[in-house]
């Protein structure tokens, strides 16, 4: 058995040491090789992929079986990181036969070690029943993007005091609501900082915020935004820590230009002709 390997418990007990957590989206097998040996805790094959991946507007497009695909080319991709897999729009919403079938695909086929489905009061029953046979589940609250037209867009959720959906109250009784359901973690994507810190320190289970302030356990970013890979600029909370746009951009532009010039392939990018025999 890996030592080293990051498991399920190990996100309780980086809460419990104050030992925040970095976790990342991977879609593929480089990055998720490349994401994990800089140290990722956490590994999320996200429903995100529909929009960086595939350029699509939303991400309810997204299917098991395509989370399924690129599950399997991360998970041979990581060796450390623990691999969390998105339950897309529709695989769990319609009934608990369907959720725990489908969690159990991504488990089974995808390789993934914990399934994230978006809710909160709505969803609990499900998230115990999938907690109940064994299926580790990550939760999300606040802005969730499989509600996008709900919310009228991917909108900053919990500025409104209330118990209606996307308010303040609400979000918190989401978020009690998904820890004494059996969730093990909870991504808070979109809120205020004063929203993500009550609910982290309301919870036992860890936060792992994105867009919503410092004070969570753990932080999460798209990795097309961390790494600065999109054409436009990211949102407000997703610093590029790099910006591999304008450097992959300057490549292929060279790789063009010398391929136009014949410049590419020189003399040392040729096999050797074969040796003629004496
Ligand atoms: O789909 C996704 O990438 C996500 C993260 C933003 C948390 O849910």
């Amino acid at each position: 058995m890996n030592q080293d390997k990051f498991r399920v418990p190990d996100i309780a007990r980086m809460k419990s040491a104050r030992r925040p957590i970095a976790m990342l989206t991977a879609y593929d097998f480089p990055f998720a090789r490349l994401l994990d040996r800089a140290g990722a805790d956490v590994l999320l094959v996200g429903d995100s992929l529909g929009m960086v991946v595939r350029g699509e507007d939303t991400a309810l497009r997204v299917t098991v079986d395509e989370v399924i695909y690129h599950t399997r080319a991360v998970a041979r991709g990581r060796r450390r990181a623990l691999l969390v897999a998105d339950m897309p729009f529709l695989s769990y919403q319609v009934s608990v036969e369907d959720a725990l079938r489908n969690a159990g695909r991504l488990i089974k086929e995808g390789g993934a070690e914990a399934v994230k489905l978006e809710g909160g009061v709505a969803i609990a029953e499900t998230v115990r029943r999938i907690s109940a046979i064994d299926i580790p589940v990550m939760g999300h609250v606040g802005l969730t993007p499989q509600s996008v037209h709900r919310m009228g867009g991917h909108r900053v959720q919990g500025r409104k005091p209330g118990d209606a959906a996307g308010c303040r109250e609400r979000l918190i009784d989401d978020a009690l609501a998904l820890e004494d359901a059996g969730a093990f973690a909870i991504v808070i994507e979109g809120v205020p900082p004063s929203l993500g810190r009550e609910i982290t320190e309301r919870l036992k289970i860890a936060t792992i915020g994105i867009g919503a302030g410092p004070d969570c356990d753990g932080q999460v970013l798209v990795m097309h935004d961390m790494l600065g890979l999109g054409e436009s600029c990211p949102p407000r909370f997703a610093k590029p820590f790099a910006n591999l746009w304008r450097d992959a951009s300057a490549a292929a532009e060279a790789y063009v230009r010398e391929v136009r010039e014949r410049s590419f392939p020189a003399p040392a990018h040729a096999y050797a002709e074969a040796r003629k025999e004496a």
